[in-house]
């Protein structure tokens, strides 16, 4: 656990502007910067941040949150890795390696991952040794994958035991089952999240007869296949320099190609591109290179991982590869120039498309063409897009009009999140989010409500949070808000609508009139009946409503 104190100061020194701004392109509008959302789809920007408010906000998506949740969603860390983040971007260190919530699974396979890497430096793993060497894989320029041999002998559980690992973590994380070492004469690639912790691993056989060639760890607690690209962690960085990523099918493919110097890949881990994966490289670059197998297979996956890409808002180029080449073996035949120049000549994702999808009726014809449209509909670049209907229009000769027609009809059918109207704020809510917003009417409020005059439950406890420290953060509000709170509050606090003195003191006596008539109601039905009671209770209120008409005046100026 990181201290509350901590966390705190790493969110006050925080500028939340200036974390953003790393990510995404944000504009000054009045008190906010806005920017088109990095979380969904958008040609419009919805997308806020509010310095002052230390939060961001999308009126499309309805994401929300601080620096710290920014962070956590765009670069898909947990909240411990996200706080040392930032707070290493302000000078200050947290150590976190105590705070994880899995913390033992991450410890094992840790420990594995010294294991394998241990034995491949050692006698029992010099066949392993021996089969990178006859694949031409370099450790020594390898050295941040801590790549490692499970040897024939096993001789994991034996370590583990000596390091007091329970062998019920073993199972958990797929390393033993039915009491056996489940990676055996196999090249061992520990698989890291992003913030560098080993979840899983591949391995590779390292002669024919095993069975299967490739073998990954299950999912866990920890691992889940979809959500990762094998290489990410140790490639992101350069990934984001180059703002390109080149995008292989294999360890072996990344491996070969990083130590060739193309240090900005990333690979699926033996499955098809899964969505998040094509939101996760998203995040750190608009360019992505497919260099796949050129099989059947290989194309295959080329067509669909283009489809999702390019719903990423990523510019998606192909490197066509000769027949039933793959990369890592056209680098070990010494063909490194051949694959430079196919990199280089990598074609946009529409001319791969279109030569790859066989046609051979209209109607797959026309397919094919709305596959395409729909695809360049979600391009972001408008010159781009706009070049790519022209080209669109002349390769299947189409009037670009009615591309564009076909563009808008795609649109209508999807959901339109943003023109979803906000249903009204309750006056309740309404005085709640000036409250916040602006500060000096607390003390006004004060005078007039007490929390009981919110019945929701909810605004009387932001209520008493505003009454009891004027100052809190409206993060520290948020924080002890649930759910209705963030979706009912955040959008109009965002919009920050400003509100006068005189505005906010008739909104606020207005409310508390209604509180009042509301409770005469309450009291005269309890006393029905009985009329001497019944006059005292119109007294009561009476009085009560005279006292706060004049205060009403006393509050508000008289107009000129
Ligand atoms: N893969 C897998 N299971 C298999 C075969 C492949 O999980 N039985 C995954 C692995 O992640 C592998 C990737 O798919 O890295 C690419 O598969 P393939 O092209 O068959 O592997 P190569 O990289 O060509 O393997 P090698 O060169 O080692 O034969
Ligand atoms: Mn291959």
């Amino acid at each position: 656990m990181i201290e509350k104190e901590k966390i705190e100061e790493v969110k006050r020194l925080v500028d939340i502007v200036g974390v953003i701004s790393q990510y995404v392109q944000l504009r000054k509008m009045g008190k906010n910067y806005r920017a088109l959302c990095p979380f969904h789809h958008e040609t419009e920007p919805s997308f806020y941040v509010s310095p002052e408010k230390r939060m961001f906000y999308c009126f499309g998506c309805k994401k929300s949150g601080n620096a710290i949740s920014f962070l956590m969603e765009y670069e898909k860390l947990d909240f411990p890795a996200a706080v040392k983040k930032l707070a290493h971007s302000v000078g200050l260190e947290i150590d976190t390696s105590h705070g994880l919530k899995h913390k033992e699974l991450y410890d094992t396979n840790e420990s594995a991952a010294q294991y394998y890497s241990l034995c491949l430096t050692r006698e029992v793993g010099k066949r392993g040794k021996q089969y990178l060497l006859e694949r031409k894989t370099d450790i020594n320029r390898l050295k941040e994958f801590h790549l490692g041999y499970a040897p024939t002998s096993g001789g994991l559980i034996t370590y583990m035991r000596q390091k007091g690992i329970s062998s019920d973590c073993l199972n958990k994380l797929g390393l033993i089952s039915n009491g056996r070492e489940v990676f055996r004469a196999r090249i061992i690639f520990p698989i890291f999240n992003l913030s560098g912790r080993v979840i899983g691993f591949g391995g590779r056989g390292i002669d024919d007869n095993i069975k299967p060639k490739y073998l990954n760890s299950p999912e866990s607690p920890i691992f889940k296949k979809g959500d990762v690209l094998y290489g990410l962690f140790q490639t992101r960085e350069n990934i984001r320099q180059h703002n390109d990523a080149i995008l292989v099918e294999g360890y072996f493919d990344l491996l070969s190609l990083y130590q060739h110097g193309f240090n900005y890949c990333a690979a699926p881990l033996g499955t098809s591109l899964t969505e998040n994966q094509s939101s996760l490289i998203a995040r750190y670059t608009k360019r992505v290179n497919i260099l796949f197998d050129g099989d059947l297979s290989g194309i295959k996956a080329a067509l669909r991982a283009i489809g999702l890409l390019i719903n990423s808002q990523v510019d998606v180029f192909v490197t066509a590869l000769p027949d039933e080449q793959d990369p890592d073996a056209l680098i070990r035949e010494g063909d490194e120039e051949k694959l430079r120049k196919a990199v280089k000549d990598a074609v946009d994702f529409f001319h791969f498309y279109r030569r790859m999808v066989k046609t051979d009726t209209v109607e797959q014809e026309v397919t094919l063409i709305k596959d395409l449209i729909q695809m360049i509909s979600t391009i972001r670049d408008p010159i781009r897009q706009d070049r790519y209907i022209k080209y669109a229009a002349h390769v299947f000769d189409i009037t670009e009009d009615k591309i564009k027609k076909e563009m808008r009809a795609d649109e209508v059918e999807k959901p339109v999140i943003k023109k979803q109207r906000e249903t009204k704020l309750t006056e309740g809510e309404q005085l709640i989010i000036w409250l916040i917003s602006y500060r000096e009417f607390v003390s006004l409020a004060r005078e007039v409500l007490s929390s009981d005059d919110f019945e929701d439950k909810n605004l009387k406890k932001i209520y008493e949070l505003l009454c009891k420290d004027d100052k809190i953060s409206v993060d520290e509000i948020m924080e002890q808000s649930n759910e209705y709170v963030h979706e009912r509050l955040i959008g109009p606090l965002m919009r920050n609508e400003p509100i006068s003195q005189d505005g906010f003191t008739s909104a606020l006596i207005r409310y508390k009139l209604r509180v009042e008539d509301r409770k005469q109601e309450v009291e005269l039905a309890r006393v029905k009946g009985n009329e001497e009671a019944e006059e005292r209770v119109l007294r009561k209120h009476m009085e009560l409503k005279r006292k706060l008409t004049n205060l009403s005046w006393d509050h508000v100026q008289a107009p000129q």
